[in-house]
């Protein structure tokens, strides 16, 4: 049972699971009921000590709400299915904007907008004449920044902030995350993502910090206490600060390249790899936690009452509540959106409903009346979710407009916000090749910047960008700045010149080519991908590279990519060769660690690590019945400009499927 888990079997598991469905196998699978051993998980003790003050307070407003309005707060809705009329007849306990919902539906909304929104469903959540006014709480996923709304901040993703092996650098962007959420009169940031990715087939592997859990421990830890604050200071959860949701609960990390697939794991491995992220967040204060799409043993999370019960909330003494993710209750068997029992009976304090809220809350009210949610449950998760609006400070500080940082337009993209995230993006780079020491570049040179991602703010950014797959195009960036903007900008400083040409095609003769390329953006499920070779079957970059090199103009290869890929011939192709991760609209980053100042001497070198280990081949080690194949880069690897950066000629047959 401790054992490491036989990846064939557990690959193909999750394949078939993948191919059916949710339906027999799913149920099937639940029958041979994975074993969780409670007593085997660390006992934590609460971040927050007991408050009988503040239980009294959760006591009363808990007995003036009836059994609609109780069940009501377990539910959150999609601000594009519910309007504020709608939350005053059926008062929930939150909303969210999913990746593609804003205000009229219209993506390019003014922050204003939202704010003024905000109000109105604060206004409207007063409850049914006579009961307690319980305001409703918004929740966004604010993973990179404040990144639905056009002009905030926007940090590097994840992956590129592992690289950078900096909490307090984590602590920082959580701390102005928050400030720009509140500017927006939003309440709660489904981040930070502590899933300990392994497979970097899955395509929310650029959401996850590391591989490695001791990098996810001490950022989820710094990320949380930026975005809520430092518990038991007088600042926490204050009005510069937001909620805070360490996701996906538990093993979503683990699931062997697949989106909402299966965690074939070991209990022991569940606990030391996918759990230190969030005994950190908890440790650190977090309030919220997000259950997770996937399963553990063939047994959806949604569904796992001994994790999210007896290890999350007993083990863990986690006292905040569990929310569900967008219909993820919907997966487990015998459910469906708009019914679902047994996710609250597992341990859901709240389900996220984005359309078929106002069922799924007559529903649950009717199930709490039946006795099929027990009356002692749905007491518990309205506690819950009361606890924390309490601690929130949502019941005293008024309308979100009249929240000390709302509305101060002026801190969202503010100048001293981005030049962290230009540090963030410096600080992600990760040089894995420098033949001849061709970089750090001279600014005096004439610069082709070359190759299709060089100029777009949606390819640097990824996923999670103003809307859900990060498809935006650059005008509706206000502030942003390409990589070939920064590049053009260094190199007008320094006296050199820059030509743009996506196909790499001159005018002028240059003395180096930086050629920028890689994935185009995706989130969730679009981003899985059959193995680990970059953009197969089409390999129009690499020929770019190797035209460049065949006219005898050194190249630079800026690899943007949401994961560690398989490169080999455009490693082979480039003089020198780094891998930027995704690191967001502050592309002036890259520019400020590739070119020396005008004087020649270095601006800034090198300091991002690897947050994950740089395949050897196209098949992740360990996967597919593969022996566990060394890494090309181990995790942790990073040259300096002082390093010898020669690489050997690596082969550039992929290998086949055994
Ligand atoms: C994702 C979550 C996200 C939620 C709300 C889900 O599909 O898995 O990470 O917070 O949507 O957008
Ligand atoms: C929403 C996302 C959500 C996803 C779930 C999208 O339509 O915008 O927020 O995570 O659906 O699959």
């Amino acid at each position: 049972m401790e054992q490491r888990p036989v990846r064939t079997a557990g690959y193909c598991a999750a394949l078939v699971l993948g191919l059916l469905g949710t339906g027999p196998a799913g149920a099937a699978a639940a029958d041979a009921a994975p074993v969780i051993h409670p007593q085997q998980w660390p006992r934590l003790r609460a971040a927050l000590p007991p408050d009988g003050a503040l239980e009294a307070r959760v006591t009363a407003l808990l007995a003036g709400l009836s059994l609609e309005e109780k069940a009501a707060q377990l539910v959150q809705a999609d601000i594009g299915s519910i309007t504020p009329e709608d939350l005053r007849v059926h008062p929930l306990g939150s909303i969210l904007n999913g990746g593609n919902s804003s205000p009229r539906d219209d993506k390019l909304a003014a922050p204003g907008e939202w704010l003024a929104l905000a109000d109105r469903f604060y206004d409207a959540s007063s409850g049914t004449a006579g009961s307690p006014r319980v305001p409703v709480i918004w929740g966004t996923d604010a993973v990179h920044g404040h990144n639905n709304i056009p002009g905030a901040t926007i940090f590097p993703h994840n992956i590129g902030l592992g690289a950078a092996r900096d909490p307090d650098l984590i602590r920082r962007i959580g701390e102005i995350t928050a400030l720009e959420v509140r500017v927006t009169g939003l309440d709660w940031a489904f981040s930070p993502t502590v899933a300990v990715a392994r497979d970097a087939r899955w395509g929310r592997t650029y959401e996850s910090y590391s591989e490695d859990p001791a990098v996810v421990r001490a950022y989820a830890a710094a990320m949380v206490e930026g975005l809520q604050g430092a518990p038991g200071s007088p600042n926490f959860l204050d009005a510069a600060h937001v909620l805070a949701t360490p996701k996906h609960f538990l093993g979503d990390g683990g699931t062997q390249g697949k989106d909402q697939g299966d965690n074939p794991a070991g209990e022991k491995e569940l606990r030391e790899i996918d759990s230190p992220g969030y005994q950190a967040a908890l440790g650190a204060g977090a309030q919220t936690v997000m259950a997770s799409y996937s399963s553990w043993q063939g047994l959806k999370m949604h569904g796992n009452r001994e994790l999210l019960t007896e290890v999350l909330k007993g083990r863990f003494a986690f006292d905040g509540f569990v929310i569900g993710d967008w219909n993820g209750h919907a997966q487990l068997p015998g459910c469906t959106p708009v019914s679902c029992a047994a996710a609250v009976n597992a341990g859901l304090d709240m389900l996220m409903a984005p359309d078929g809220w106002k069922e799924l809350a007559a529903n649950l009210a009717t199930q709490a009346g039946s006795g099929e949610i027990p009356l002692s449950r749905l007491d518990d998760a309205v506690r819950r979710v009361l606890r924390v609006k309490l601690r929130a400070h949502l019941l005293s500080e008024g309308r979100p407009s009249a929240r000390r940082y709302a509305g101060r337009w002026e801190l969202l993209g503010a100048p001293a916000h981005r030049a962290v995230a230009r540090q963030a993006v410096r600080e992600s780079l990760v040089l894995l090749k420098n033949q001849n020491h061709l970089l750090p570049l001279s600014p005096k040179l004439r610069v082709l910047v070359a190759g299709d991602a060089a100029d777009s703010i949606a390819r640097q950014s990824g996923g999670w960008t103003i809307n859900w797959q990060g498809t935006e195009p650059n005008q509706d960036f206000p502030h942003a700045q390409t990589l070939y903007a920064g590049i053009a900008q260094r190199v007008k400083e320094g006296g050199g010149s820059t030509e743009l040409s996506a196909d790499g095609q001159f005018h002028t003769r240059p003395d180096v080519a930086v050629v920028v390329f890689g994935e185009s953006p995706y989130a969730e499920f679009e981003g899985d991908v059959k193995t680990l070779e970059y953009s197969p079957g089409d390999k129009h970059d690499l020929a770019l590279i190797r035209r460049l090199r065949a006219q005898d103009v050194p190249v630079v290869a800026v690899f943007l990519s949401g994961r560690p890929l398989w490169v080999n011939a455009e490693l082979n192709a480039a003089d020198s060769f780094v891998a930027a991760w995704l690191p967001g609209p502050e592309g002036g980053g890259v520019a400020d660690v590739l070119f020396r100042r005008p004087d020649g001497t270095v601006r800034f070198d090198f300091r991002g690590r690897l947050p994950f280990s740089w395949p050897r081949d196209v098949h992740p080690p360990g996967v597919d019945g593969r022996p566990g194949d060394a890494p090309l880069f181990a995790l942790g690897y990073g040259l300096k400009y002082s390093d010898d950066g020669y690489l050997r000629r690596l082969p550039e047959e992929p290998a086949a499927s055994p």
